[in-house]
């Protein structure tokens, strides 16, 4: 799959970590910064994450900030993207399963690491249903044409 990561100053730590999980997995993993710890702002990242997952030149995209909300709420204004903070095995699932997420946002702060390598194999594996939910995430997705 390729994947991209990213992360502000509070979640460079947590950012190597799945990156190398990733490329252990044998994923095709795009590292979208940031690499130093100077501050930064969470929404330039998350958009660059988010336009990539938007044009399908990636298939998913992993965002970590200090909570995983900012990620999130930044990461959802665009286009195509179904971004969500997931913190356990069932949110992880559930986030795949019924809502089709496609970017995964995540607290540096909160999860420890085995928790979030836990989470993220089952993220990567989880199919969406469709169905019933495929009918639910088509009316998302038609929120953001105005209809
Ligand atoms: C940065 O201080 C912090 O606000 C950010 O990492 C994130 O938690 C925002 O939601």
């Amino acid at each position: 799959m390729r994947i991209a990561v990213g992360s502000d100053h509070r979640g460079i730590q947590v950012k190597s970590k799945i990156t190398e999980l990733l490329g252990r997995l044998g994923h095709d993993v795009t590292d979208a910064g940031v690499h130093e710890s100077n501050p930064v702002d969470y929404p330039d990242i998350a958009v660059k994450v988010a336009n990539l997952v938007s044009r399908k030149e990636i298939d998913r995209g992993i965002l970590i900030c200090g909570t995983g909300l900012g990620m999130c709420i930044a990461a959802n204004k665009i286009p195509g993207v179904r971004a969500a903070p997931c913190h356990d095995d069932l949110t992880a699932e559930m986030s795949r399963r019924h809502n089709d997420l496609n970017v995964l946002c995540l607290s540096s702060d909160i999860l420890g690491e085995k928790l979030i390598d836990r989470m993220v194999e089952i993220w990567l594996t989880t199919e969406f249903e469709g169905g019933r939910h495929g009918r639910r995430v088509d009316k998302i997705s038609k929120l953001e044409e105005g209809r």
